[in-house]
């Protein structure tokens, strides 16, 4: 049977899909377990060094080795650092390991999958994605877009930073998730389904994220001293647009919260994606409690690790998700992987 009939037999939905009918690049296949545990193993050091990196702007340590790069202060060796040095010193650390680990992925997969695999696709972007990073981190610190830097290209330069983080998480998750994959990681043997509403939903994440930068912004630069304090900033003609902006954060974070429960519930609440759709609507609570408490505490530096720990987390379970229930190996037919969107297409 070729591909293109097994195509047309599962849109008729009457297909009894087995392994055997499906083409070779769609079988089952377990490739190395240790690729596998490796990608998802990078994936969570990236987390702990986007952690590392909101410290140095929560603590304003961003110029702790002076406006050089990738040298700091000048030198190799520090003697008798600040503080605002060694957090400094440990992201540009951690961040160079991280590349390292990046390369290391790159070339493990290519050398594990096969030509067409998904994850050489996505593997590649996240290569990029930490080379943007690196240079979008160093231009913040050369062009001095740090510690008490209140200018508008700095918020521009953050949204893109943060913007570029969570790119970079969703290549790594989806690299990770297509090398755990058994069926279904072939360029030519998969389908792609409701990829128009699993962008906006996506999207419309990244946009919280972005704002959420802003916002964080904001709390480092001018820290309130009482939460009426806060609000009254928020709203006084006098304060400046990053502050005049902070509402638009939790705002936007409602509005994509909404539309990201309304998918999920149409989308994959019942079938095999049910425990991760119910992971996601659970992470999306739990990060309205983490704003709320961080605005009520007046944002500490810990409560702004926990918020954007969420973000990550949530951000992350969303890709996995959005991978799931979006791109799904031909054949496969709604016992088995449930369409998307099938009541809401019969309308
Ligand atoms: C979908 C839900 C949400 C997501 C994905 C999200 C994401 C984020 C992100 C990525 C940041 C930037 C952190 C950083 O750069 O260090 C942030 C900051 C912030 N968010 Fe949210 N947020 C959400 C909901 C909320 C809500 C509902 C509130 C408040 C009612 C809130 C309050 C804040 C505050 C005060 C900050 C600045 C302080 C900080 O960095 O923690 N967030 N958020």
């Amino acid at each position: 049977m070729t591909e293109e009939t097994i195509k047309i037999l599962a849109k008729a939905g009457d297909t009894p899909l087995t392994t055997s009918a499906l083409p070779f690049s769609a079988a089952r296949e377990d490739h190395s377990r240790g690729v596998q545990r490796f990608a998802w193993l990078v994936l969570i050091y990236n987390v702990a060094v986007i952690l590392w990196g909101s410290i140095v702007r929560a603590t304003g340590s961003g110029a702790g080795c002076g406006e050089h790069w990738p040298l700091c202060n000048g030198t190799v060796m520090q003697h008798s650092p600040r503080i605002e040095t060694i957090i400094e010193l440990t992201h540009r650390v951690t961040s160079g390991i991280a590349l390292v680990a990046m390369l290391a992925l790159l070339a493990w997969t290519f050398a594990s999958t096969a030509k067409r695999h998904l994850a050489r696709f996505f593997v590649i972007a996240a290569a990029v994605l930490t080379f943007n990073e690196a240079l979008l981190g160093a231009l913040l610190v050369l062009l001095g877009k740090v510690a008490h830097d209140q200018s508008a290209s700095r918020a521009v330069y953050l949204s893109l930073h943060l913007a570029n983080t969570l790119l970079l998480l969703a290549a790594l998750a989806f690299t990770a998730h297509f090398l755990s994959r058994e069926r279904g990681f072939m360029r030519g043997s998969v389908e792609y389904r409701a990829q128009g509403v699993a962008s906006i939903g996506l999207l419309a994440t990244l946009f919280v994220g972005v704002s959420g930068s802003l916002a964080a912004l904001g709390d480092t630069l001018f820290p309130a001293t009482s939460l009426g304090a806060a609000l009254a900033q928020d709203f006084s003609a006098k304060s400046g647009w990053l502050l005049r902006i902070r509402w638009l954060h939790p705002s936007l974070g409602f509005l994509a919260g909404a539309f990201i429960c309304w998918l999920i519930f149409t989308s994959a609440w019942r079938g095999r994606n049910r425990s991760l759709a119910m992971g996601v609507v659970g992470l999306l609570a739990l990060q309205y409690l983490l704003g709320f408490a961080d605005v009520a505490l007046l944002a500490p530096t810990w409560m702004q690790i926990v918020h954007l720990l969420g973000a990550d987390l949530l951000w992350i379970a969303l890709v996995v998700l959005t991978a799931r229930v979006c791109i799904v190996p031909i054949g496969c037919t709604e016992s088995i992987c449930h369409l998307p969107f099938a009541g809401l297409r019969s309308k």
